[in-house]
């Protein structure tokens, strides 16, 4: 069995939106940190803004055109309704509930929800070609509960997923060798959030496999205790937010990559959440990271994960976890 399983198929035909209008519908901290990170880049030349706080959203717009001396991005456009947005390439969802330190995402799930139910279907009727990726926690349920609603084609409704995850592993990782965050592979996979899984047996440094130097690493058994890498990707997220109130910067980075990776056609392998049902004994339609392959049209493929025994039944532990939280949803 090949180790690639690719959709190109079905894309050859795929008209994608032309042009590189990016719209963030939620221009809260996560939002304006997509724009800023996006804006810092110059990823798209085309920006579009939308928040039901219309004072809020004009406020940060202002803010960011006024560095345009300093930027390339040419407009930044203000939208007072959902219909603005249309004809996105790319439309970013970082409307949601906010988590407080003390929450897993998975406690706001019903919130967002609520919030997913009024926009997003309302977007996709102004940018039926865009991509859709999700930033509203909890991410992955909110992938699914998007495809719910509009039944959009796998390759253009994703979240980032457990690329944030994976982007605070390697930097752990690498803090500990005394190494740059740039010269460690390896994922972390399934739920962006307390049951996400820390592929060890991926990791490699300067393409030398850790799992060859240290055979347990990551496990319990391991006396150089590196499972303590991986519960720190954990709690970073309600680190930061007892400090602050919220995350946002690293969230940017992480969107603004995915959607530079949309932009080049790159072809590059990115952990963001899609649907997992077949890998590794997941029978149902639930959303989790797997390494998915990025090109202009979005989720062109994915990566079967080759996992140890421990990974995969951690994997499917995550699954079970989303999808009980994915059933609670339409209740
Ligand atoms: C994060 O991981 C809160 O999901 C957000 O930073």
């Amino acid at each position: 069995r090949t180790f690639l399983k690719c959709f190109y198929k079905n894309l050859e035909r795929q008209d994608v939106q032309a042009g590189n209008k990016v719209s963030i519908i939620g221009t809260g901290m996560a939002g304006i940190a997509c724009a800023m990170a996006l804006v810092s880049r110059g990823i798209s030349s085309n920006i579009a803004l939308h928040d039901i706080n219309q004072e809020l959203c004009e406020a940060e717009r202002l803010d960011l055109l006024h560095g345009a001396m300093f930027t390339s991005t040419s407009k930044i456009n203000k939208c007072t309704t959902v219909e603005s947005t249309k004809n996105s390439r790319v439309i970013i969802i970082s409307a949601g509930a906010r988590t407080t330190g003390k929450q897993s995402r998975l406690d706001v799930a019903h919130e967002s929800a609520d919030i997913i139910k009024q926009v997003v279907p309302e977007a996709l009727k102004y940018s039926p070609k865009a991509v859709f990726i999700i930033a509203s926690n909890p991410v992955d349920v909110m992938t699914w509960y998007t495809r719910e609603l509009t039944n959009l084609p796998i390759e253009r409704c994703f979240s980032s997923g457990c690329h944030l995850d994976t982007a605070r592993f390697r930097m752990y990782i690498a803090k500990q060798l005394k190494l740059s965050a740039h010269s460690v592979d390896g994922y972390v996979l399934g739920e962006h959030g307390d049951s996400s899984v820390p592929i060890w047996s991926s990791v490699t440094v300067g393409g030398v496999p850790l799992i060859d130097i240290k055979a347990n690493i990551g496990s319990d058994e391991d006396s150089m205790r590196w499972s303590d890498v991986h519960q720190n990707v954990v709690t970073a997220a309600k680190q930061v937010i007892s400090g602050k109130g919220y995350t946002n910067w690293a969230l940017g980075f992480t969107i603004a990559d995915i959607v530079s990776a949309i932009f080049e056609d790159s072809k590059r392998i990115l952990p963001l959440s899609t649907n997992a049902r077949g890998i590794c004994g997941i029978q149902d339609d639930v959303f989790l990271s797997l390494p998915c392959i990025v090109n202009k049209c979005g989720i062109c493929g994915i990566v079967y994960p080759n996992l140890t025994e421990w990974e995969s039944d951690k994997l499917r532990n995550s699954a079970a976890t989303l999808l009980k939280v994915q059933q609670s949803i339409n209740q």
